[in-house]
């Protein structure tokens, strides 16, 4: 009797075989940590923020984050672990002969999209190390503080500079294959960014005019909520949580057996949150109490940071470390996005890491240089595509589109095709985890809540219906 059992019943448990896999739980949240906590928080975060109304456009980010965020983080851990393979591998092997695989082409799709521009912001961040060293940027006035960042980023050839720097350091960190020592890095230096944080918030917080900051930060005016923003708020959730492309695939097949992926993802998203707030209360009532515009967008964190720690006593050494652990963060970030298509061509289209990452890294450099002369007052900075410059369109399609459409086919490949009875089995570590109930709610969520919520968000916010 028992025997006819065992073939369904055999010993739950993956084999890792040659792959190399994380050495411990703690390893996998400073890993997941690494890829998530970046420039969405210290720069998108709060300009999205501030373009879109403050306290209602976070709310929103929120409910995002818990409903569709952390379970479509969970989605990619299962699809990941169960499959011990890349993103577009992990769906072959699970779904042999199904088109199913083409969601991780999205994914690779979307890594050249970001790249393009995440790598001119982080050009921003690297200059800002390197200027706020030199002096250059300490006991300027409000004004000039602006036309610094304005003059940096419109200028044809220093961002082109900074940008390449940054493409060469992660090319260079990718193939000689030192993730074991970023991640080193990561662990100790996320808890000082954090630290550093603390400092701006305090200072930020004991500025004149600070009140009216946190106002914009928590109290919220609904009529500020439009289809536009909602799809904003959600798109900002996939990229803060680095989810709806196959990073947390690729991370959940260098999990072992006993991780806890759901609780993984949950505290994960906490921490991310947190970091992100964090960032707002130091950046916010700065930008009233100098007299700045929340709506400045993307140069918003290069204009009120260096003033917030020019009126402080050491202000300008703490403003060399700010950028210094900013630049860490966004290159810790940019490892994982690059990992993505490098993963790709060297698994499955053989070619060597080194070379991968050389094709890779030329094909952002070229997709760069287009964002980073499309800012304003820059040389391609009138051209539009669909009414926006580059920069705004590689920003917009990945976040808005692809993320989005890719997050929805995760949800329904992991709700359908694998199925409820394989998600207890996967989630639950073959029933070593006590969390069926949990596992019941998450289940509804990706079969049915998620992917209706994705596709409506989706089509009201790009104007495809009205609501
Ligand atoms: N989450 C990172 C940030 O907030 C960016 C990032 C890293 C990312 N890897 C990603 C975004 C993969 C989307 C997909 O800065």
């Amino acid at each position: 009797m028992a025997s006819d059992l065992e073939p369904q019943n055999r010993k739950w448990g993956h084999s890792l075989g040659k792959r190399q896999g994380f050495s411990s739980s703690l390893g996998v949240i400073a890993a997941t940590l690494g890829s998530a906590v970046g420039l969405g928080n210290i720069w998108k975060f709060p300009y999205l923020t501030g373009e879109n109304g403050g306290a209602a456009f976070i709310l929103v980010y929120l409910i995002c984050t818990a409903f569709i965020g952390i379970p479509v983080m969970i989605s990619e851990f299962i699809i990941g672990r169960k499959a011990q393979s890349n993103c577009i591998g992990s769906f072959k092997k699970l779904a042999p002969g199904k088109p199913w695989f083409f969601t991780g082409w999205l994914g690779v799709a979307s890594a050249f999209l970001i790249m393009a521009f995440y790598t001119d912001v982080a050009g921003w961040v690297y200059a800002y190390v390197f200027n706020s060293a030199t002096g250059a940027l300490t006991g300027l006035s409000a004004d000039a503080t602006a036309g610094a960042f304005q003059k940096l980023a419109s200028s044809p050839i220093a961002p082109l500079f900074w940008q390449w720097l940054v493409l060469l350091t992660v090319g260079v960190i990718i193939t000689f294959g030192v993730q074991k020592g970023i991640e080193r890095i990561t662990k100790t230096l996320l808890p000082l960014l954090f630290i550093l944080l603390l400092v701006c918030d305090f200072r930020s917080l004991t500025l004149p005019g600070a009140m009216q900051g946190l106002e914009f930060l928590f109290k919220p005016d609904f009529s500020k909520i439009t289809g536009l923003v909602i799809l904003t708020a959600m798109g900002l959730a996939f990229f803060k949580l680095s989810v709806g492309m196959g990073t947390m695939i690729t991370y959940g097949s260098y999990m072992g057996d006993k991780e806890n992926m759901p609780a993984t993802a949950v505290r994960v998203a906490f921490a991310d949150v947190f970091v992100s707030i964090l960032a707002g209360i130091a950046i916010f009532p700065a930008v009233f109490a100098f007299g700045f515009k929340p709506e400045a967008g993307p140069s918003l964190l290069f204009i009120t940071i260096p003033m917030v720690f020019n009126s402080m006593p050491l202000g300008s050494v703490f403003l060399v470390i700010f950028f210094l652990l900013s630049a860490f963060a966004a290159t810790g970030a940019m490892i994982s996005l690059l990992e993505v298509p490098v993963a790709f061509l060297h698994e499955e289209k053989q070619l060597s890491r080194k070379a991968a990452t050389i094709i890779s890294i030329l094909i952002m450099g070229g997709m760069g240089v287009l964002a980073t002369l499309s800012t304003q007052g820059n040389l391609l900075g009138s051209v539009s595509i669909f009414g926006k410059s580059w920069f705004d369109a590689f920003d917009f399609m990945s976040q808005n589109i692809l993320m989005p459409v890719g997050g929805l086919l995760i949800c329904l490949f992991v709700g359908w095709k694998l199925g409820p009875s394989a998600i207890q089995q996967e989630a639950s570590n073959g029933g070593q985890l006590n969390n069926s109930g949990l596992l019941k709610v998450y289940t509804f969520i990706v079969r049915f809540a998620a992917p209706i919520a994705i596709i409506i968000v989706l089509l009201n916010g790009l104007g495809l219906i009205r609501l």
